[in-house]
């Protein structure tokens, strides 16, 4: 059967990566997680010491980074300029960032540009913010993968462990303030495009989440 593009976005913690993930091996796709691409860029720009803001500079930093994703079995990992950077994009630090970076249009225009390129030959589950209304805008299936602010925030803190750094609550509200400004930002914007399937993964299990993507994939095929 032919190979498709499926585009998986939707606010933060709503599983989307463990999602596309699966839906990929199920497939035999490749995944490509284009959040690690805007945390990679912002990482280099806190070492650099630059401010979010500069639009100009961060742009020229963004293309002179050779970020290149190495699909894993479990998580993919990012390299950028030849060094294993995956373990260090998680932080705090990062997560309160990266929605100021990713709304420079200079850092946007670059990483569609790389991602576009990751799908030219189809069979690629991307997940993201924008995959289906300004990267992959002729995708074959496209997913819109929501869940309410408390679940989504909840499973973030379980991911994090005894050990986690920031309440439930602040969680919460980090995730809800990230989301604003993904989706009031200009260029872009985290937004369903009309023809993408709205699920709410609200009470169901990834298995279920997973299946269901994985029929309107083959469907589409
Ligand atoms: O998916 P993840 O939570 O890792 O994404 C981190 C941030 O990267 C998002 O909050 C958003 O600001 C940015 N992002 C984006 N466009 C994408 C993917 C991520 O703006 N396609």
């Amino acid at each position: 059967s032919r190979r498709i593009n499926i585009a998986i976005d939707g606010p933060a913690g709503a599983g989307k990566s463990t999602v596309a993930r699966m839906v990929a091996k199920a497939l035999k796709y490749i995944y490509v997680d284009t959040g690690a691409m805007y945390r990679a860029v912002t990482l280099k720009v806190l070492e650099s010491g630059l401010s979010t803001e500069d639009n100009e500079s961060v742009g020229r930093l963004a293309n002179e980074l050779d970020i290149v994703l190495l699909p894993g079995a479990e998580t993919q990992s990012v390299h950028v300029n030849g060094e294993d950077i995956t373990s260090r994009l998680r932080s705090l630090d990062i997560n309160r960032n990266v929605s100021y970076v990713a709304r420079l249009e200079s850092v946007r225009l670059r990483m569609a540009e790389l991602q576009r390129q990751m799908a030219l030959e189809k069979g690629v589950v991307m997940d993201g913010r924008d995959i289906g209304t300004h990267v992959l805008p002729d995708a074959e299936l496209k997913v819109f993968l929501t869940a309410s602010p408390r679940e989504r925030a909840n499973r973030r803190h379980l991911e994090m462990g005894p050990d986690a750094e920031i309440t439930l609550e602040q969680l919460e509200q980090e995730i809800i303030e990230r989301d604003r400004l993904d989706q009031e930002r200009e260029f872009a914007p985290l937004l369903q495009a009309p023809d993408a399937h709205l699920l709410d993964s609200t009470g169901q299990t990834v298995d279920e989440v997973v299946k269901q993507i994985v029929q309107w994939g083959l469907a589409a095929t």
